[in-house]
């Protein structure tokens, strides 16, 4: 099936509820791909039910031509501020002690506005600021965070990546109630050195409360290094959408269906800074967008790849250009002949979004002072133990169903809302909280063979493990990787098949879904039940 052949939503159609949407035959080939059942679940009654029944009203379906800040009135070009890092309270070698307070609080983002955000705030930090700290430890810590959640609303912290008991997760169902504090308390495993962040995952609630602004980084790293001598920095990516008073609004039907993209791209909180690099640097990139995807380049200049989500790769890989979709995390070096300024870019990247809207084909992130880096690198950075082999496969499917979204504009907002909450399918469903949707014996080397049947990109995500990408099919065309690492998110492009190996080794829920957080708020999202 060709991508192009797939009508579009018109955007402009779609937010007046003006009667465009009269060409809604080519949905049909949609409607006939999904709701095919995929691997084994108890759950399809319960989720019959469900759908039926949801409650919708966290799908606010704001006004999509709600005057937004002219970008230019952020404050821009100033040198960039590395991250502040979340105060050890423990004086122990081995043990990290702090607390965090999640809270809502006002901040001047822009000169003469207050902006309403939510905060991770270190409590034993002077002021808050916008952005979340960075939790930087050691391999084999024992971890203890208090956090109270002082939000009106529940929330949770989830490890992104990280290997910590479901119990200690952050997942849906354990949430923390407003005014109540809970203690996160892990043991990070030898070998998990590598590049995490962390962000809420309260039911329904997770994009809004990222892009509220709960988003922080997570470093882990490991006391014999090959890369010890080099200097680190940290291009934590976010995006933000400011109205013109300065306040932060809510999704609109654009946003749920292709994920919300912020008009103004942020690197640790800042507009366009200007980043100098004068020793061998480290960088640690994050995509922590709700739905932005992220094709960098610096013209001039090229990344040596050094490492992904779960850490280094075995050899350094020289690439001109790094394609990060959300959630994603990468370890590059910067190499260039010639010293001096360069653009730091991000490419329009075509995920084929329902609402396409004319956007820049290159956005501008940053400005980068160069001196002429040496190159000297290790050969081998690390040797990734022999791929192991599977015992069992697991079927994922993403699909969309758009049979109710016909003539959006004789809709009522609450139908509207109905068919959002169930669109968006994992295995022909949405989301259950109770459901058993995967099951899977702790300790097990398994496959999940993840496929996107929708006509659009969805970036996938499992809890609680790193996997290989073994292979991926798109088009009756099989494709080996390059070259071997560890991943906790994977972009997977309409009509593609990814094959991933991975083991879960502590029993309990782990959640898998789609990371554009609009989609998991909708339902795009499964329990594996690792027993
Ligand atoms: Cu970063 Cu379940 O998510
Ligand atoms: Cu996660
Ligand atoms: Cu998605």
């Amino acid at each position: 099936m060709q991508r192009r052949t797939f009508i579009k939503y018109n955007a402009l159609a779609a937010l007046s509820f003006t009667p465009l949407f009269a060409d809604m035959a080519h949905m049909h080939d949609m409607d006939s791909m999904s709701g095919h059942n995929h691997g084994a679940h108890d759950s399809s009654a319960h989720a019959v039910h469900n759908a039926h029944h949801t409650d919708t009203s966290f799908i606010t379906l704001e006004n999509e031509n709600l005057p937004l800040i002219n970008p230019k009135d952020f404050p821009q070009n100033k040198p960039l501020a590395p991250l502040t890092l979340l105060s050890n309270q423990s004086k122990k070698q081995g043990e990290f002690h702090a607390s965090i307070e999640i809270k809502e609080d006002s901040i001047s983002l822009v000169k003469g506005k207050q902006t309403r955000v939510f905060t991770y705030t270190d409590t034993r930090a002077k002021s808050t600021s916008f952005l979340a700290p960075k939790i930087e430890v050691y391999e084999g810590d024992r971890v203890k965070i208090e956090v109270k959640n002082s939000l009106k609303e529940p929330t949770t912290i989830h490890w992104h990546g990280l290997p910590v008991p479901p119990s200690q997760d952050g997942n849906p169902m354990d949430s923390i109630a407003p005014n109540e504090s809970r203690i996160y308390e892990f043991v990070l495993p030898s070998d998990c050195a590598g590049t995490y962040w962390y962000h809420p995952h309260p039911h329904q609630a997770t994009a809004r409360q990222v892009y509220m602004g709960l988003a922080g980084a997570f470093v882990v790293k490991s006391r014999s290094d090959v890369l010890k001598d080099f200097s680190e920095s940290d291009w934590f990516i976010t995006d933000l959408r400011l109205d013109t008073s300065g306040q932060i609004p809510a999704n609109t039907l654009s946003d749920w269906l292709d994920g919300r993209e912020g008009e103004l791209v942020l690197i640790n909180g800042q507009h366009k800074p200007q980043i100098s690099i004068d020793s061998k640097q480290r960088i640690r990139i994050y995509n922590a967008c709700s739905a932005r995807y992220l094709s960098l380049e610096i013209e001039g200049a090229e990344f040596m790849l050094l490492g992904t989500d779960g850490g280094l790769i075995e050899k350094p890989i020289k690439q001109k250009r790094l394609f990060l979709s959300p959630a994603s995390r990468v370890e590059v070096l910067i190499q260039n002949a010639k010293k001096g300024s360069f653009k730091l870019l991000s490419h329009r990247y075509d995920r084929d979004k329902m609402m396409p809207k004319d956007e820049p084909k290159t956005l501008e992130l940053a400005t980068l002072h160069l001196k002429s880096l040496p190159s000297a690198l290790p050969s081998t950075l690390r040797t990734l133990p022999p791929l192991p082999q599977s015992t069992q496969e697991l079927h994922i499917t993403m699909s969309e169903d758009h049979s109710k979204m016909h003539a959006l504009s004789t809709q009522s907002k609450e139908q509207i809302r109905q068919n959002l909450a169930a669109m968006f399918l994992i295995n022909g469903k949405v989301f259950g909280m109770n459901d058993v949707d995967l099951r899977v014996g702790r300790g097990i080397t398994h496959d999940i063979i993840v496929t996107n049947k929708s006509h659009m990109d969805h970036p996938f995500h499992i809890h609680g493990t790193q996997f290989e990408v073994v292979e991926q099919i798109l088009n009756g065309k099989s494709e080996k990787p390059a070259f071997r690492a560890l991943q906790d998110t994977i972009n997977v492009r309409a009509d593609e098949s990814v094959r991933l190996r991975m083991k879960q080794d502590f029993k309990g829920v782990r959640m898998f879904h789609c990371h554009i957080l609009e989609h998991e708020d909708l339902g795009m999202m499964g329990n594996l039940v690792v027993e």
